[in-house]
């Protein structure tokens, strides 16, 4: 009994705080799949001088950095100092060093035309003034520069937070479901190209496209999804019954997508690409 009373405890323990919990079980299950299809549309190449804005943990950066290689140049920026100072404890890629900043993407710290190329993966519907971050990615880049950008789609293409916020909305509180709806505010596919477009970027498209989430089966997993959201310390704190009753609801909403393996949960994205064109003027 005592075993099996430790246990259901450890399951909902994340270590460290939220930068560390991010890049154990944020990265690996949502970040990474994700980046095997975004980075190939991105196409860098070999040389080029690369900014990753909204960097967190530095997945991207230190994606980039053997592909643009040592005559190449990598920089990564993010607001949250917690999440720069995981990417700097983390083992550095091969190719280009990475020059990692603490920063806000409204207010880029660098030289106008220094870039190649500037990504973003999920980062800019966090930042309250989007319109003015991507006018300083364009600045930042060179004529003839491209910017990409990976946007969560709209909740209902997420069935594992959309399983999530319903059951937070029954078992906890509204206020809390709505912390999961943060990463989807801006799934608009329209809305996406038109900012770009505002911005002044030409050659915009936006393309729609799909992760599958890979999870232990839900009775392993679940807990620490939970735990991992962005209300994961409220969840901690609840009465053992009502996290039981949370796991319980998450995982029957999900039973559709089991298979041998645990769970296999689609994640819809838009993919945007964009030019700041060769005869642009500055800014
Ligand atoms: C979901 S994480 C994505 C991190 C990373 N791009 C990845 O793919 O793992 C969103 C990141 O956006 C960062 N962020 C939010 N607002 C920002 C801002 N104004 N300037 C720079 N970074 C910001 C957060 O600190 C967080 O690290």
């Amino acid at each position: 009994m005592m075993a099996s009373a430790a246990s259901q405890t450890d399951r909902w323990q994340l270590p460290g705080g939220g930068p560390e919990s991010y890049q154990r079980f944020q990265v690996p299950s949502l970040f990474e799949p994700l980046a095997d299809i975004f980075l190939p549309r991105v196409a860098i190449e070999d040389g080029e001088h690369v900014l990753d804005v909204a960097c967190g943990t530095g997945l991207i950066a230190r994606r980039v950095a053997p592909i643009v290689g040592a005559n190449g140049h990598v920089a990564a920026i993010d607001l949250n100092s917690g999440m720069i100072e995981v990417a700097r404890s983390l083992p550095a890629p091969e190719g280009a060093s990475i020059d990692w900043r603490e920063g806000d993407a409204t207010s880029l710290p660098y030289e106008d035309g220094s870039f190649d190329v500037v990504v973003c993966q999920q980062g800019l519907q966090f930042i309250p003034d989007r319109l003015t971050a991507l006018r300083e990615m364009r600045r930042v880049l060179k004529p003839g520069g491209r910017v990409a950008l990976a946007v969560w789609q709209s909740l209902g293409q997420s069935p594992c937070n959309l399983a999530t916020a319903a059951a937070l909305e029954r078992h906890v509180s509204a206020e809390a479901a709505r912390g999961l709806h943060a990463p989807f505010q801006l799934g608009d596919r329209e809305a996406l190209g038109a900012l770009l477009v505002e911005a002044g970027f030409t050659d915009v498209s936006v393309e729609a496209d799909a992760i599958v989430r890979r999870m232990l089966p839900a009775a392993e997993s679940i807990p620490g999804h939970l735990a991992s959201t962005p209300v994961g310390p409220e969840i901690v704190a609840l009465e053992e019954s009502t996290r039981e009753a949370l796991v319980a609801e998450v995982s029957a909403a999900l039973v559709g997508y089991e298979d041998d393996e645990g769970l296999a949960i689609p994640q819809g994205t838009h993919i945007a690409l964009a030019t700041r064109s060769a005869g642009s003027p500055r800014g």
